[in-house]
């Protein structure tokens, strides 16, 4: 094939939107998506995912938790591949599109390859990471961070959703517990587009984000004990109520959050569980899972701080005891200078219409930016709306972002 070909090279639009609809009719949920990791819905498309991967010759890979790695052989296929990918879990609500496009435009990008007849010199794997969004089984991202080091396997295996499931569990169930020890191999590079979930690259009609970095993120998860009595004789004064204890950490961290409003800051708890939460019973147990996120990694760490300290003011008010059992953290100046560039290039020399901007979501590209050069790449989405089933986005909008993931890919490969 002549170098002007491939230069010339563009995806298959209608190929691509009949794939985005194919996976969207699968865990429908109102006009988006309830793709709950590793639910009957995730086993469904992954499954759909292996079947593409083998028909745009693929050689699949499963790993021990679960990350899904389609190869396409390079010419010198012994070097290491460039990697691209994202997820095909979705939230509770979610949209048809977020991290959807990612994996699916990755895929897009091999059928283009195909057509074409170019093989590259570095052989090409697209993936679909296990648990991107952290909705059943909290944290998020926990299988591309196994894969970078970050997490313990067996950690991993022992997260657990609300019915006691464990996440090792729900891999052996579904058939998705693989055979290939997580990690240890360090990509060449690896790329991820996303959708914007942001408002930016809509309201200034923008083609194509150039991600240059993550908003610095800290979460935790907090246990509060305390014990049950009858809501009605027990007394005020000998009350240790865990669910109040956890209520009133739910309010302070939004408080937090108002507090860093005016520089961008968001602090939410998005998740409260008490047992037993019944009425006439005082609760004994709760948790809560909470984030900070800020640009700027130092005011994160304060706004972490003062999480901190609003845990242990809320116990100490319901009389409770408190634990944080687990702390995650993301994000930063982390992206490769070069890729963030290439990417930015690639725009350009494309002739679309692009931007620097901060992604303030979480991204597996994040954990592959510790052992890789690592870039992303994001596409519009209407009004930046997310973790709603009324996200959305046109084929148009989202033809101009998969291209140059074709064209930044195959400058990496062919490197
Ligand atoms: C995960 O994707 C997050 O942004 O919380
Ligand atoms: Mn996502
Ligand atoms: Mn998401
Ligand atoms: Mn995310």
């Amino acid at each position: 094939m002549s170098p002007s070909s491939l230069a010339n090279a563009r995806i298959d639009g209608r190929r691509f939107w009949s794939t985005i609809e194919r996976s969207a009719a699968i865990g429908t949920w109102r006009h988006g998506l309830n793709r709950l990791t590793l639910s009957d819905a995730d086993k469904a498309i992954r499954d759909q995912f292996v079947e593409w991967c083998g028909g745009a010759g693929l050689a699949v890979r499963i790993d021990e938790v679960g990350n899904i790695f389609g190869r396409r052989a390079g010419r010198d296929d012994h070097l290491a591949p460039v990697l691209l990918g994202s997820h095909l879990d979705t939230q509770a609500n979610g949209g048809r599109f977020d991290g959807i496009v990612g994996v699916l435009g990755a895929l897009e990008l091999v059928r283009t390859l195909n057509d074409l007849g170019h093989v590259t010199r570095r052989p090409i794997e697209i993936v679909n990471w296990t648990n991107e969004e952290g909705a059943r089984f909290s944290p998020p991202m926990v299988a591309s961070g196994c894969f970078a080091g970050v997490y313990e396997r067996d950690w991993v295996y022992g997260r657990t959703a609300d019915d006691g499931a464990t996440l090792g569990g729900e891999l052996v169930r579904i058939g998705y517990r693989g055979e290939v020890p997580v990690g240890g191999v360090v990509p060449d590079s690896y790329l991820e587009l996303h959708i914007e979930q942001g408002p930016i690259l809509d309201a200034e009609r923008l083609q194509v984000g150039v991600v240059t970095h993550g908003y610095t993120s800290h979460g935790m998860l907090v246990e509060f004990r305390g014990e049950t009595a009858h809501t009605g004789p027990w007394p005020m004064q000998s009350r240790r109520s865990a669910l109040v204890a956890g209520a009133r950490l739910v309010a302070a961290v939004d408080d937090i959050g108002w507090d860093f409003a005016h520089v961008g800051g968001k602090a939410s708890a998005p998740r409260l569980q008490a047992w037993p939460n019944r009425a006439g019973i005082l609760s004994e147990w709760a948790q809560v899972v909470c984030d900070v996120r800020q640009d700027d990694p130092v005011i994160a760490g304060i706004m972490a701080e003062r999480v901190q300290r609003a845990v242990g003011e809320a116990a100490a008010r319901a009389g409770c005891t408190c634990e944080i059992l687990d702390r995650w953290n993301w994000g930063g100046r982390i992206f490769d200078e070069a890729m963030v560039e290439l990417v930015r290039d690639t725009a350009a020399s494309l002739g679309y219409s692009h931007r620097d901007v901060a992604s303030q979501a979480g991204h597996d590209a994040y954990f592959l930016a510790r052992i890789c050069p690592t870039a992303m790449i994001f596409t519009p989405c209407r009004g930046g709306i997310t973790h709603n089933d009324g996200e959305d986005a046109t084929l148009d909008e989202l033809i101009p972002g998969v291209n140059v993931l074709l064209h930044a890919a195959v400058a990496r490969a062919d490197r």
